[in-house]
């Protein structure tokens, strides 16, 4: 079974994990780390900066998740400007070694294999940053994605894209379809550390850790995974 460390707030996960981070790149600097977008990860790149004062990062590289396909990458929701707004500038990244896949439509056809290609050359991924969606997503995975899965364009859920709305003026504005790692890809990352806080995700959050291996709840993939962290703060540990 996963590591499970219940910690006593999202702020106490995100020094946790910031900590670990900046553990792995002073020994490793040229660390590939896999970066998740939404609210979950925001306390581990907040507490990434004191963590990783005064060490090179010039070496550091990166690969998010996933991205919305058809949002402009200059869209302020769009996940290129998330990672460049939360986590390339505050710790001063260079942004050509942090890659996020790319949603545009002019594209799409092949940038599920062009962002495999970069993951691969880059040597994978060494530690991936989860989050978890309530209907169980791990990246953009949506119940149903098959635990073989590479980088591709997936269809947002109606329970998703509800959930994200909250970024977005208007839920019509919340794109129909994103373009996510796969639950192959992820699993092949070296250890996972996927976090989660809140009442709200504790259904999902005990499914995924303790519930059947299932395609219905692609978090469960992480049972499959040797090395996986599990940062969690009281509430939603609540199911386990
Ligand atoms: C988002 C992202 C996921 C994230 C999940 C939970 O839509 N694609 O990578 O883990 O859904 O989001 P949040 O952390 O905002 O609850």
């Amino acid at each position: 079974m996963a590591e499970v460390v219940i910690v006593p707030s999202p702020q106490a996960g995100g020094q946790l994990v910031a900590s670990e981070i900046a553990r792995r790149i002073r020994a490793t600097p040229d660390l590939v780390l896999g970066l998740a977008t939404g609210s979950t990860p925001l306390p581990v790149y907040e507490a990434l900066r004191p963590a990783l004062a005064g060490v090179d990062l010039s070496a550091v590289r990166g690969f998010a998740l996933d991205e919305y396909v058809g949002l402009d990458p200059a869209h302020p929701q769009s996940y290129r400007t998330v990672i460049t707004r939360e986590v390339v500038e505050p710790l001063g990244l260079d942004p050509a070694r942090i890659r996020v896949p790319d949603g545009r439509l002019e594209t799409i056809a092949y940038a599920g294999e062009v962002y495999e290609a970069a993951i691969m050359d880059a040597g994978g991924i060494a530690l991936q940053i989860l989050g978890i969606g309530t209907d169980g997503h791990i990246g953009f995975n949506e119940p149903g994605s098959s635990f073989a899965s590479r980088t591709r364009v997936k269809t947002l859920t109606e329970q998703t894209r509800a959930d994200n709305a909250r970024f977005f003026a208007s839920p019509d504005e919340v794109p129909m379809h994103c373009i996510t790692q796969g639950l192959g890809t992820i699993l092949e990352a070296d250890h996972l550390v996927l976090l989660a806080f809140g009442r709200s995700k504790a259904a999902a959050l005990a499914a995924a850790v303790e519930g059947p291996v299932s395609a219905s709840v692609p978090g469960s993939a992480i049972q499959l995974h040797p090395h996986v962290t599990v940062v969690v703060d009281e509430d939603a540990a609540a199911e386990l």
